[in-house]
């Protein structure tokens, strides 16, 4: 459903990603790894136009992305998460969450979406009046994910989904996870944790210095030599 193919990214003379291929299947959970600093983001943030790219090419769901602005994008299917969450700290839950409704596609579902996200995320509809920044950390990416889920994606990217969480939030999140995916909406996330990313992906890519160095089944990635002593320290 999404190719991103030879993408290369520069910002100003300083090149980040060179050659950075991967791709989402239909209902796929798909991780992309690395340490800080390797690109992860750029790849995300060049996925959905909001870099540009050099070189390299993003198809989705059979379309060539070339020039077509983020906004559209995100109508064709494809919502994006950044990194830090990026809520409307003095909006309530339920305002941030209708914002993420507003793209053509999905604004004249915008009630029956509402209802959809506070039903499978509870917590949601609990704390529907109280403004985003008071909310816990893992409380506020969890509006973060849901207000993506509120464009009606098919594939939700989401960058770096359990920063600086607590184990038994990363547990709410990875929960949350599993019940997007079981509406058939394919995630594709970024993640430093080698262990925890893997363990939760169909399949995995390993970006060093903005370049795919590994890919494969999260399994067999968990096996790998490289990950096991490099990532694992095994
Ligand atoms: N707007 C920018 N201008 C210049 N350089 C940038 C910009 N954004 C990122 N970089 C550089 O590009 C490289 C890749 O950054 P990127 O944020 O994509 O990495 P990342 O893998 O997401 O890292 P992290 O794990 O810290 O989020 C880094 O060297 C970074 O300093
Ligand atoms: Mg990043």
């Amino acid at each position: 459903m999404l190719r991103v193919e030879c993408l290369e990214v520069l910002y100003g003379d300083f090149q980040v990603l060179w050659d950075v291929s991967l791709a989402v299947r239909e209902g796929e959970i798909v991780c992309l790894l690395g340490p800080n600093g390797a690109g992860k983001s750029t790849v995300m943030n060049a996925t959905t136009a909001l870099v540009p790219r050099r070189a390299g090419r993003v198809v989705f769901r059979g379309e060539d992305l070339a020039g077509v602005p983020t906004h559209e994008i995100v109508s064709r299917g494809l919502a994006h998460v950044l990194e830090r969450r990026r809520l409307f700290p003095t909006l309530t839950v339920r305002q941030n969450l209708l914002l993420g409704g507003y793209n053509p596609s999905a604004r004249g579902r915008r009630a029956e979406s509402l209802a959809w996200v506070e039903s499978m995320f509870p917590v949601l509809a609990e704390r529907r009046n109280q403004l985003a920044g008071t909310l816990s950390g893992g409380q506020q990416q969890m509006v973060a994910i849901a207000r993506g889920l509120m464009a009606r994606p098919r594939l939700l990217m989401i960058d770096e989904p359990f920063l600086g969480l607590a184990p038994n939030v990363v547990d709410d999140i990875l929960a949350m996870f599993e019940r997007i995916n079981g509406e058939g909406v394919a995630l594709l996330f970024t993640e430093q944790n080698v262990q925890l990313a893997l363990s939760l992906s169909h399949r995995g890519y390993l970006l060093e210095s903005g370049r795919i160095v590994l890919e494969g089944a999260g399994r067999e990635m968990l096996e790998h030599e490289t990950v096991r002593h490099v990532y694992l320290g095994l």
